[in-house]
Order: C-alpha cells, then structure tokens, then sequence
C-alpha cells in the first residue's frame, strides 16, 4: 500500500508513535528518570510510645518510639534513599515549646539514634514549634498574637539542639520572618558552621495538611496559619520567600505543596542556581491512598507520575510519604 502522505498528496505526517511502541523504547527516551537518590522519607518520632504505632490518617507510616526507629531508618538506607526528614511528636506541650529544643526532646532523641544506626544517611530535622506549642500554632503565641521575633529566638535554639543531637541540615517549617538568618547565625555561634539549613522557603497555607495535623498532632487550637504561610494565590510571593531565604543563608529552598505549585518549582529551577526540594504533603499522599483503596487509580502509577512531575519540573529531590514504595518501585 502506497504511503499515506502520498496517496492525500501531502509530506508524510511526523510518526510520533514510533517513540511509544516498546517498553524499551520508552525507558530510552524517557525524559525523567526516577530513582531511589532523588527520595526523602519523612519519620514521626512520639516520646511516649514504647511500640510503634500505626498513623490513621497516613497509612503505611507510624509513629515511632525513639528506641525503634532506626528499623525504618535503616530499611530506607537499604534501599538507597539518601535522607529522612525528621518530626518529632509529644504530648507535653507548653507556652514556650520546651520539648521542641530540649537536649532529650523526641527530635533530638531519634537524630540521635539514627545517625548512629545508620550513619550514611543525611538527617533532615523539621525545625518547628507547632508539635510543641500549647497553642498548636508554629511560634510563640503572646496577647493572642504570634511573636515573630520571640518565635525566632526559640526556633534558632531548637535548631541549634538538632544540630547538637547529630542533624545534617535543619529545616524551619515555621515561616516566621528572618529565621533563617537567626538559625545561620546560632549555629555559627554555637560551633556548627557545617551544619545546614534547608528552608521550606515557598510555604503555602494549604488544605494539603490535614493528614500531617492530625499525626503531629499539630492542628492550631485557634485560628488558622494564614498570618504566617503564604496565600496559596499568591505564587510569586513564594519566590520573593526563596530570594529572601538565599540571601540569609539558606543551602536547600523548599516548595511545599508541591503537587499544586509545580509551574513554581519550574519557575525556581530557571531563576536560582540552588538544590531545590519539593514536599509531596500529607493531602497529596491521602488523595493517591484514598483513590486507590477505591480502585479509582493505581497507586503505584500515580504515585510515580506526581514525583515525576516534581522532578521534571525541576525539584532535584522530593519529600514524599511514598518513598519506601517508590524507591522499591523506581529500582529496576
Ligand atoms: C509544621 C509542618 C506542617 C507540615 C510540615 N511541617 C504542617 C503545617 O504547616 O501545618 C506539612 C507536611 C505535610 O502535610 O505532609 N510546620
Ligand atoms: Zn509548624
């Protein structure tokens, strides 16, 4: 049979198919590759527990007692992620946040113990005060408002406490303005000049948290974070965060959400020559588990294809509550 183009007397139209025919043709071309490197597992380390306990709203995670958790640390080394981003959890919460930067709180216990069980992995230490707070608010709470700059005072101790207990980099969540500066500047002073700081620089105030709230245990008693977080409408002012962020010394920016933020990660990647992290949130993980527990998607797909998307927009490594599963998944 003569060729299509000719018999409509017309060039042979452009044969895009032909890079879809084999699964070893795809792999080829493929255009972002996964792999176990580019994953962050995040732990919840309880300070009550003596067993570990399944989380409700996030399954497949747990809270882990401090003795126990270097199994799981120790399983996302054997399968090759390179970091784990710690949350410590407590039930004794006070005004000041005092087992947030306590020598034996549950952050620094299980930094403790990881970097001893398995020394090669990078700690990542969630540096906040909401999981600590009374108020369950990211910063200290006086008069019925947030004290910025007494929030940051505490939050640089917290995250001089992580650094002591062994912490790769510290990570403040809190979006308190000039902590990342604050932190820059206690670490230096207290002799941890290597220790660095990955800031979630572009935080959004989300509906992407829910599930995370209720393993933390760091739903706000009053109010919400809208004073603190930035409007999810409001993309660039995520990037004025990352510049400001760079600028007080920030080694790593963070998008979080990611999944709805991605033309930002995009955006980020083309304007600063930074390591960049994507967070896969809690609401994003739920949304994947939810469908798929209903047969509406198959997980294993749609969890690879939202991290891949992060990847190609630009996210050198994403944070994500499937990266056990992935990693298993991407390691062929
Ligand atoms: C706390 C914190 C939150 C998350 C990470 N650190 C929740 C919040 O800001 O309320 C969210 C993570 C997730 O949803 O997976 N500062
Ligand atoms: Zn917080």
């Amino acid at each position: 049979m003569e060729p299509i183009g000719d018999r409509l007397g017309m060039m042979q139209p452009k044969r895009l198919r032909r890079l879809r025919h084999s699964s070893g043709i795809r792999r080829l071309v493929s255009e972002s590759r996964l792999e176990p490197s580019r994953l962050v597992l995040p732990i919840f380390v309880s300070e009550e527990l003596k067993t570990k306990q399944p989380l409700a709203s996030l399954p497949g995670h747990y809270h882990w007692p401090a003795a126990e958790v270097a199994q799981i640390a120790k399983q996302a080394e054997s399968l090759g992620i390179p970091g784990v981003l710690i949350f410590g959890v407590t039930g004794t919460k006070d005004p000041a946040a005092s087992r947030a930067f306590a020598s034996d709180g549950p952050t620094q216990q299980a930094v403790a113990s990881i970097k001893q069980a398995a020394p090669s992995l990078v700690i990542f230490a969630d540096t906040c005060l909401c999981a600590f707070t009374d108020t369950g608010h990211c910063g200290v709470v006086q008069d019925g408002r947030l004290d910025n700059d007494a929030s940051v005072e505490v939050i640089a101790r917290t995250a001089v406490a992580q650094a002591e207990a062994g912490a790769d980099f510290v990570s403040p969540s809190d979006m308190m303005d000039s902590r990342v500066g604050a932190i820059r500047n206690a670490l230096d002073h207290a002799g941890f000049s290597e220790t660095g700081i990955m800031s979630y620089a572009a935080k959004f105030a989300s509906s992407m948290y829910g599930p995370f709230r209720s393993a933390a245990g760091s739903a706000p008693a009053f109010g919400d974070r809208r004073s603190y977080q930035i409007d999810p409408h409001s993309y660039r002012q995520g990037l004025a965060s990352v510049e400001r962020d760079l600028h007080e010394g920030a080694d790593i920016v963070m998008v979080k959400p990611a999944l709805v933020n991605l033309s930002l990660i995009h955006q980020i990647r083309q304007r600063f020559d930074v390591p960049l992290s994507a967070y896969n949130v809690s609401g994003e993980y739920g949304m994947v588990k939810a469908a798929s527990e209903r047969g509406w998607m198959d997980e294993r797909s749609a969890a690879l294809e939202i991290i891949g998307s992060m990847v190609a927009s630009g996210a050198d490594f994403v944070i994500t509550y499937h990266a056990l599963d992935a990693a298993g998944w991407t390691s062929v």
